[in-house]
């Protein structure tokens, strides 16, 4: 199956940085299609330029979010959640592509512009995944117990709604779903609200497009949620606890990190900025 990752973005003096590693993980994975979503009223000729020329099967998307919106913490006006408009879009986009009777086998994650991503998060292994001989890898997996993991299911493989830990969320080193002896997910191993229905960070689940095609009311909700109940809000109307697919060999190893990215600063600039604006950082 094709791994779609949906990924917002916006424009902000590291979105080039960010896209360019995003980018440099994505063309280790082969069969990706990555839907890139442009928070603005146009598609950027930086964001165009930059796509065409990693190579990477992509589709180019836009929707910007409306400004009053984006304010935090107004009770009158609460904000959408970042990256909400975005994603719902690129799910329309699937949705109008991909109909039932023409569906291609599929998985769909929702990957942010600043997270760090591990190979092995997609594949059945990075060894499978690089192409090496058959018989090269039954001989390393043999000799060294670590490459076993490396052959576990991942993201693609995901039959209905599969799930893995992410770094750095909530106060934690990381957040996990907790994940019984029969490998069935029962719970969620967070501080910050335990009893959200699917306490999981965007970057901690992925979901097969079939159920995206049935299932095509939905969508995350933009107004009356909580926070960090976003993920939430769709995957309630896609499964229960029940049918997640625990990865990341029974959610014990991490794969994806929730980083974040120190805003440079640009105080030399001053006013009319010093440097030559042509140039594209
Ligand atoms: C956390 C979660 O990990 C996000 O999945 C969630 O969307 C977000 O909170 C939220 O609900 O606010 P966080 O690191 O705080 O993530 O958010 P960002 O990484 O700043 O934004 C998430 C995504 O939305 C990124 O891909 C970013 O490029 C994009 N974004 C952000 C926009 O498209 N427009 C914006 O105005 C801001
Ligand atoms: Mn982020």
């Amino acid at each position: 199956p094709t791994i779609h990752v949906i990924t917002p973005t916006y424009s902000r003096p590291v979105q080039k940085a960010e896209l360019t590693r995003l980018a440099n993980t994505f063309l280790h994975v082969p069969n990706l299609h990555w839907i890139l979503v442009e928070d603005s009223q146009r598609r950027t000729p930086l964001v165009t330029r930059l796509l065409r020329e990693t190579g990477l099967n992509y589709t180019h998307l836009n929707v910007e979010t409306p400004r009053n919106y984006k304010l935090r913490g107004d009770a009158r006006d609460p904000r959408i959640p970042r990256g909400t408009m975005q994603r719902n879009l690129a799910l329309r986009w699937l949705r109008e592509t991909f109909s039932l009777n023409v569906s291609q086998p599929g998985i769909v994650y929702f990957a942010d512009d600043d997270n760090t991503y591990s190979l092995e998060l997609f594949e059945e292994g990075r060894v499978s995944a690089r192409k090496v001989k058959p018989s090269v890898v039954a001989r390393t997996c043999e000799s060294n117990p670590a490459l076993h993991s490396w052959r576990l299911p991942r993201m693609r493989s995901t039959r209905k709604v599969s799930v893995w830990p992410v770094a750095f969320v909530g106060g934690l080193r990381y957040e996990s779903p907790k994940v019984n002896a029969a490998g069935k997910v029962y719970g969620w191993k967070t501080v910050f609200d335990p009893h959200r229905p699917f306490a999981i960070d965007m970057a901690g689940f992925a979901v097969n497009l079939r159920l995206i095609l049935f299932k095509p009311q939905a969508y995350f909700k933009l107004r009356g949620i909580k926070g960090g109940y976003q993920e939430s809000s769709l995957l309630r109307e896609l499964v229960t606890l029940n049918d997640l697919e625990p990865k990341a060999a029974n959610c014990t190893k991490i794969l994806v990190w929730h980083t974040r990215t120190e805003k440079p600063v640009l105080v030399n600039e001053g006013k009319k900025g010093f440097t030559d604006p042509n140039v594209e950082i």
